[in-house]
């Protein structure tokens, strides 16, 4: 342990102190409700990480465009105002611990699938993610800018839920 002992000291990034450097990578659990709201397993699954210590927390994929940057599974989605108010709980249940909250927003682009999205998935050419897969749609690059401004208009969203902290 003493040789980690960094690991439990306080950090502070730009205005923000973590209590220590433990940080929850983003991982994806599919705990979101059918809509795409963040259900109660999911903050249960949270705080019981903030419970255990972290200094920060990294919500896993939020999706900013749905459906056509959805894993189309129960993923967060992040793409509309009715998904603050359980965000906002989830961050009100975190800070009960002194841990701090993030969330990855996130477009699923090539790697979404056209047979749980209902559409031919998108991304910057019409390259498949991996060998084998299924040709996406090539954007123009007004359709990739309108995906960075899905992008900042999550972030504002979001935005009044980081501030809490
Ligand atoms: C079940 C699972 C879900 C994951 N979901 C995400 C995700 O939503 N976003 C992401 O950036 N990485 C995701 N990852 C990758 C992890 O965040 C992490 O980068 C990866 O497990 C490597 O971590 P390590 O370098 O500590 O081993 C996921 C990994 C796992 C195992």
């Amino acid at each position: 342990m003493n040789q980690y002992k960094k690991l439990f000291e306080p950090i502070t990034i730009r205005n923000m102190t973590l209590d220590n450097r433990l940080v929850m990578a983003p991982m994806g659990t599919n705990f979101g409700e059918q809509n795409g709201e963040m259900s109660f397993l999911h903050m249960n699954y949270y705080e019981r990480r903030a419970k255990g210590g972290y200094g920060l927390l990294i919500v896993e994929n939020a999706c900013v465009k749905y459906p056509e940057g959805s894993n189309g599974t129960t993923q967060l989605r992040i793409d509309a105002d009715n998904y603050i108010p359980r965000l906002y709980k989830l961050c009100e249940t975190i800070h009960q611990y002194g841990t701090k909250i993030a969330i990855q927003l996130n477009h699923a682009g090539a790697s979404a699938m056209e047979s749980r999205i209902g559409i031919q998935p998108v991304s910057a050419s019409a390259t498949p993610n991996k060998a084998g897969g299924a040709i996406p749609h090539a954007l123009t690059v007004e359709g990739i800018y309108s995906i960075a401004d899905d992008y900042a208009t999550a972030a504002k969203r979001h935005k009044p839920l980081v501030l809490m902290q």
